[in-house]
């Protein structure tokens, strides 16, 4: 497994373009298999899990091309509704495949889907959802089996704000007979960003963005190229980067308003930050406050996906700062890492209370989660000395090219593959 050398303590200066955003790129992939025509998806981050997704759909029998940054999707001759568990073990996604399978060929087996190790994530809401659509669901043995005669359109209310759940409810419902009204549905800017795919696709989807969204069913649905939103936690993720090392950094690509709590928290820490015309820039001292307190929510609220890294953040600043996670409850696993570098952090079940002290320092570490991983490097990256941090193999599933970026910026970062 490759490993990153990183010597600390060099500012970032300089402008990077975001990449597509992963949480919205694999859900189109799903959603590339409503149709027989062929799909073109634009600008798809070279990212493990969108090799991994593609893998998914050529298991179902779909071709899948890379082509200069473009991935084509043809599912013409898909034939198989069985997705196995070697598959979905690597990737939280394939649970979107019910959703698309089930409105492809109204039956779908898929093993229980893994992904990162950060708590329970269940998908009692996904299968709830679907049963309220008419499909009836067995589970034996680590895999969910599910079919229907027809997929109906329903009312339905989620508990809880489930991103994949609201992803995968549009999935199944766009093609069902009548409308489909959710309630409670997630707001996340990918969210829309799939809607506009469907609608492109010719489907009839309305109010995604909010939390209700109508779904009316139609009967067939076409081709589409489709350009994907940037990612707003990568983006976030260089933003306190520059943060954390001090200096100049600034993201092409995503707008302001789809990190705003994000940027708020910036400007808490003493940052200035500008966004405008989908550019977003931060400039920063690197003599940083603690945030008081920063607790995770579902969007438009400070986004999961980047409290490792602000955790990380307040690590190396002045004051105190308390952090509760209300997502995932493990997403504090990378903090005894994090405390090898000097970091005086206690977590105590979902929360976290950090005492901020002067600087880290270098040490050896292993990232065992996507952003906890990210979040290592970036302390690394502001920590005196040299760092090691170790397993790759989660960092590369969600950036691309994190080191190339991060070289640019001016960090000295080198992957050592092993
Ligand atoms: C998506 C994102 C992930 C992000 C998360 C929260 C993708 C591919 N992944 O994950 O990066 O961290 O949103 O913003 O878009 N829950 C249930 N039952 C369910 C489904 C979810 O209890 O059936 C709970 C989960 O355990 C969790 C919460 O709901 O506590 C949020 O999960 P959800 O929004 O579904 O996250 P994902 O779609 O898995």
């Amino acid at each position: 497994m490759d490993k990153y050398i990183i010597d600390g303590g060099r500012r970032l200066c300089g402008s990077i373009r975001a990449q597509s955003a992963k949480n919205s790129v694999l859900p189109l992939f799903a959603a590339s298999v409503l149709t027989e025509k062929q799909v073109i998806i634009r600008e798809v981050p070279q990212i493990a899990d969108v090799v991994c997704m593609a893998e998914i759909l050529r298991e179902i029998g779909a071709e899948v091309t890379f082509q200069n940054g473009d991935v084509l999707v043809d599912s013409a001759n898909a034939k198989s509704h069985e997705i196995p568990y070697a598959l979905t073990r690597e990737l939280r996604s394939s649970v979107f495949m019910l959703g698309s399978l089930l409105t492809r060929f109204h039956r779908a087996m898929i093993a229980y889907p893994g992904g990162c190790d950060i708590g329970q994530r269940p998908i009692d809401l996904h299968l709830s959802a679907l049963r309220s659509l008419g499909v009836s669901i067995r589970e034996r043995d680590g895999y969910i089996f599910c079919e229907c005669d027809k997929l109906r359109g329903a009312e339905i209310a989620l508990d809880f704000p489930s991103v994949g759940a609201t992803e995968n409810i549009l999935l199944a419902a766009v093609k069902a007979e009548g409308r489909t009204v959710l309630q409670g549905a997630a707001k996340e800017p990918e969210i829309v960003d799939l809607q506009n795919f469907l609608n492109a696709m010719g489907a009839k989807v309305h109010g995604a963005g909010s939390d209700v969204i109508e779904i009316e069913g139609v009967k067939t649905l076409g081709g589409v190229t489709f350009r994907p939103l940037k990612d707003r936690i990568e983006a976030g993720t260089f933003l306190i980067a520059g943060a954390i090392c001090g200096g100049e950094v600034e993201v092409v690509g995503v707008q302001g308003e789809n990190l705003r709590m994000l940027l708020h928290k910036l400007r808490e820490n003493g940052c200035k930050v500008h966004a405008k015309n989908g550019k977003i820039r931060i400039e920063s001292t690197g003599k940083l406050k603690c945030n008081r307190r920063i607790e995770t929510m579902p969007y438009p609220g400070f986004p999961t996906d980047l409290q490792a890294q602000q955790t990380t953040l307040n690590c190396g600043a002045q004051g105190d700062a308390l952090i509760e996670e209300n997502l995932f409850e493990t997403r504090f696993k990378f903090v005894p890492e994090l405390k090898k570098m000097g970091a005086d952090v206690e977590v105590k079940g979902r929360t976290a209370f950090v005492r901020g002290v002067e600087k880290l320092h270098g040490a050896t570490v292993v990232s065992g989660d996507l952003r906890g991983g990210a979040a290592l490097v970036l302390a690394a990256l502001g920590a005196e000395g040299e760092s090691e941090v170790l397993d790759l193999s989660h960092i590369d599933r969600g950036y691309s090219d994190f080191e190339g970026k991060l070289v640019g910026l001016g960090a000295a970062i080198r992957r050592v593959k092993l």
